[in-house]
């Protein structure tokens, strides 16, 4: 009897516990930031400011604050929230420590980051990848699957509506079908192949300090996700993933790192960081067998 009391006290004060961290998990320290639409912008952690090269040259979404407050606005929200803190927000589908925006910089506003603006009208669209049409919600399947190293939510899945809701709302007035200033990455040109020596060499005086010496990334004080992402290593994307290929990776890398510096590194200088990266262990790629996984060359040099 005193047992099953004791039983009956703990399970509830689970679930008080539980309801309390529910209620703390959604008051998020990125909830509060203020629109980011001023040619010089803040990131999620307040650290860095991200200048925006040739402000004025790029279409500029709208302001947080222009979210309308209906229904269509609070499912806009929502995805906002997911794209942001997917690690809360979208969790179920997530198998690593990382967020949409911790590619799509600037809560996906940032040209040269693949800001979603430049993406939504693009869809759907021809990729080599799969070799057929996708429209963006496989897209967004494929970010979960490979970049986020987890699962792909259904088509129909809310999270997947409040994500192109969001998007959506972001690209408000932009024209279908036709690739705007800043899509994607920098465009990247090697003079020579990459070298792991050098990549070394620009990881540990120019990334290091914020990705970690070992590409560990730095996890926020609350132990949810990291202030700075893992680069390699358990909690980071996938061998199938875009950043995965070195040129790619040198394309992101060019255009927004060291964070705060973007433009700074060489096209070669980007490559070379890029390859040391790559060489790195990371989740292997999720469609694959693990037989094939081990024994085949490592997918994905894109050079
Ligand atoms: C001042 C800190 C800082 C420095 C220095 C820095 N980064 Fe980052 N990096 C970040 C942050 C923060 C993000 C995620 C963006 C966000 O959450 O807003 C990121 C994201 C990334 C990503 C995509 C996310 C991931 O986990 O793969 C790559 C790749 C990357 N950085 C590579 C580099 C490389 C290469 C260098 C060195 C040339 C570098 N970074 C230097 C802070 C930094």
């Amino acid at each position: 009897m005193q047992n099953s009391f004791i039983k009956v006290l703990i399970s509830l004060s689970l679930i008080l516990g539980l309801c309390t961290s529910v209620t703390a998990n959604e008051i998020d320290a990125l909830e509060v930031r203020p629109s980011l639409v001023e040619p010089v912008v803040s990131i999620p952690t307040h650290l860095v400011a991200v200048p925006v090269v040739n402000p004025g040259e790029y279409y500029l979404p709208p302001r947080y604050d222009d979210i309308p407050d209906t229904e269509y606005g609070d499912i806009v929200r929502w995805g906002r929230k997911i794209f942001i803190n997917t690690q809360v927000h979208g969790k179920r589908y997530v198998g690593n420590g990382l967020n949409c925006t911790s590619f799509h910089l600037n809560e996906g506003r940032q040209p040269h980051a693949s800001p979603m603006w430049a993406a939504y009208g693009m869809y759907p669209m021809f990729r080599t990848k799969s070799n057929k049409v996708v429209q963006m919600t496989q897209r967004i399947q494929s970010c979960f699957k490979y970049s986020m190293n987890g699962i792909a939510p259904t088509v129909d899945a809310p999270e997947m509506d409040a994500l192109i809701t969001y998007m959506h709302w972001l690209s408000k007035d932009v024209p279908i079908g036709v690739a705007l200033p800043g899509r994607g990455f920098a465009g990247i040109k090697k003079t020579r192949d990459p070298s792991t020596i050098n990549g070394e060499i620009m990881y540990k005086t120019q990334c290091a300090m914020c990705h970690g010496t070992n590409g560990q990334g730095q996890k926020n004080t609350n132990n949810v996700g990291y202030m700075f992402p893992p680069l390699w290593g358990v909690d980071t994307f996938n061998r199938k993933a875009g950043m995965n290929k070195i040129k790619t990776c040198a394309q992101f890398v060019k255009a927004n790192m060291p964070l705060g510096a973007g433009y700074t590194l060489s096209d070669d200088e980007a490559l070379d960081v890029c390859y040391y990266i790559w060489i790195h262990d990371k989740p292997e790629d999720s469609d694959a067998s693990m037989l094939s996984n081990n024994l085949s060359p490592k997918r994905g040099t894109g050079r």
